[in-house]
């Protein structure tokens, strides 16, 4: 089971995909990512939402947020010194990558942006997962951390979008 040092250090860990799920509402503009580039279906490949500046603002900034972390506080599931700098970019870079492929998919369903879709909460956090893979601890992958994060991502997202909304960052609450 889950005891409170456990849940601090799942918190912990989510303090960069987090960051840098949340930073690219603030950082983001400017040209698309997918550089307007259409598919065979008729629509975008990520579509006008995935930003160049909001992907590297968003993967710097939830690596930066990691570094700082780790400077007091090891990063959790990284049992290897070396790793804990690397581990915060490929958190940040993993949420960014999942973020686009988020919106990819959506696309593909003919989803528009903005529009609410369940893989805008969830697809982040398996990617940030995966791309922690190489260095992360095996225990990160207990089942019981994903449930915590699964279930955590999935009140938290909408709750963090409808404050954007009503603070002016978002013209939609989701
Ligand atoms: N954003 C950005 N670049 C990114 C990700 C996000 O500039 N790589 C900015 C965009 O202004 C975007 C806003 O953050 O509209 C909210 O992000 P998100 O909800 O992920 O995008 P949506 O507009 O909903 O588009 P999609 O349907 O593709 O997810
Ligand atoms: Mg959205």
């Amino acid at each position: 089971m889950l005891d409170l040092n456990g849940i601090f250090s799942l918190l912990i860990f989510l303090i960069p995909p987090y960051i840098a799920n949340s930073s690219p509402v603030v950082l983001g503009g400017g040209a698309p990512l997918d550089q307007n580039i259409k598919l065979g279906d008729g629509q975008r490949l990520f579509g006008d939402g995935k930003t160049i500046r909001g992907f590297l603002g968003g993967t710097i900034a939830g690596a930066v947020a990691g570094g700082i972390v780790a400077l007091y506080y090891p990063l959790p599931f990284f049992p290897n010194p070396q790793v804990q700098f690397i581990a915060g970019f490929a958190l940040a870079f993993g949420t960014l990558f999942g973020d686009a492929a988020g919106s990819f998919i959506k696309r593909r369903t003919q989803t528009a942006p903005g529009r609410p879709f369940i893989l805008d909460s969830v697809a982040f956090l398996f990617f940030a997962l995966l791309f922690t893979y190489p260095f992360a601890s095996s225990s990160l992958y207990d089942l019981q951390n994903l449930a915590f994060f699964l279930v955590l991502t999935l009140i938290i997202h909408p709750l963090t979008n409808a404050l954007a909304n009503k603070a002016g960052l978002k013209n939609v609450p989701w």
